[in-house]
């Protein structure tokens, strides 16, 4: 007898919500459409650093006039900093909560990272549990990060090489953070795509198996005398003024200049090239056309 009435408890209370429902989602979709960018980066707490992230703020106003663009940070380290004694900055849950308060009901993401690695992974994580939810936004759609797809590598590729060029005896190492990821992946695959333009364009990482030890005994059997050393990260922020172009003794600068090469290193961020983050504005574009797509969850 208890587990009949348990059991029709169970169909009133499905019957109920079935019903229940729909009635919700419409009142839901009555609320105007608004759309909004939020572009997510790692965050720099090196003002000379932040030219790079407000030349795409600039270049995704540009693209987008007339919509609102926000932007969330996913260092904590980096929030907590720039936060200190007063308005802490936004992290892309924050962010896309605040902006569904304020009555955006379809948010494009574009995270400025360099590879799908965690920190995109975690972002998709999060717009998913903020998606459609009560009091979330209606719709968010999160672009790729930089480089993401055979198209981006190829890109990526050519203008890279063009921007710096390389002539006989010297060489251009673009170095990217790193990361034990299995995106990790794109960095050789960066490296296999620019070899098919030229020899003298590596890839090498902070973090992980091509450090500069790795990269200057290439050189060494390439018989490169002088060397480029260009972040592959969106600003040139702690690792490029420290691990790449930094005077301490384990730096790519001073291992490398130790070995007897020539070397230049850039401190500028990925961002702060207008082509270059054309690949980021494209995806953003994707990412506000996904906003228009029929998707079932
Ligand atoms: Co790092």
């Amino acid at each position: 007898m208890i587990a009949r009435t348990f059991r029709l408890t169970l169909l009133l209370l499905s019957v109920l919500s079935l019903s229940v429902l729909p009635a919700l989602a419409g009142h839901g979709d009555a609320k105007p459409p608004r759309q909004g960018v939020l572009l997510v980066a790692f965050g720099t707490s090196a003002p000379e650093a932040r030219v790079a992230y407000d030349n795409l703020d600039r270049l995704a106003r540009e693209a987008f006039p007339g919509t609102p663009i926000r932007w969330a940070y996913t260092s904590a380290m980096i929030r907590t900093k720039l936060g200190a004694g007063g308005e802490l900055p936004d992290s892309p849950a924050l962010a896309l909560a605040r902006m569904a308060n304020e009555g955006f009901t379809d948010i494009a993401v574009q995270p400025l990272h360099v590879i799908p690695g965690f920190e995109f992974h975690d972002l998709l994580r999060t717009a998913r549990a903020l998606e459609g939810k009560k009091d979330g936004p209606r719709r968010v759609s999160v672009g790729l990060p930089l480089l993401s797809t055979e198209d981006d590598l190829a890109r990526a590729a050519e203008l890279l090489t063009a921007a710096y060029p390389a002539r006989k005896g010297e060489a251009v190492v673009f170095v990217g953070h790193g990361t034990e990821h299995p995106a990790g992946v794109t960095y050789p695959a960066l490296q296999a795509v620019l070899a098919e333009r030229s020899a003298a364009h590596l890839v090498g990482t902070v973090e992980g198996r091509t450090g500069p030890e790795e990269i200057t005994a290439r050189l060494a059997r390439q018989k490169v005398r002088s060397v480029t050393l260009v972040p592959l990260m969106a600003v040139a922020g702690d690792h490029a003024q420290n691990d790449i172009a930094g005077g301490e003794p384990d730096s790519w600068a001073s291992i490398m200049t130790a070995a007897g090469l020539k070397v230049t290193p850039v401190l500028a961020g990925l961002a702060s090239s207008d082509a270059v983050a054309g690949i980021w504005i494209e995806h953003l574009r994707q990412a506000v056309a996904g906003l228009a797509e029929d998707h079932a969850h």
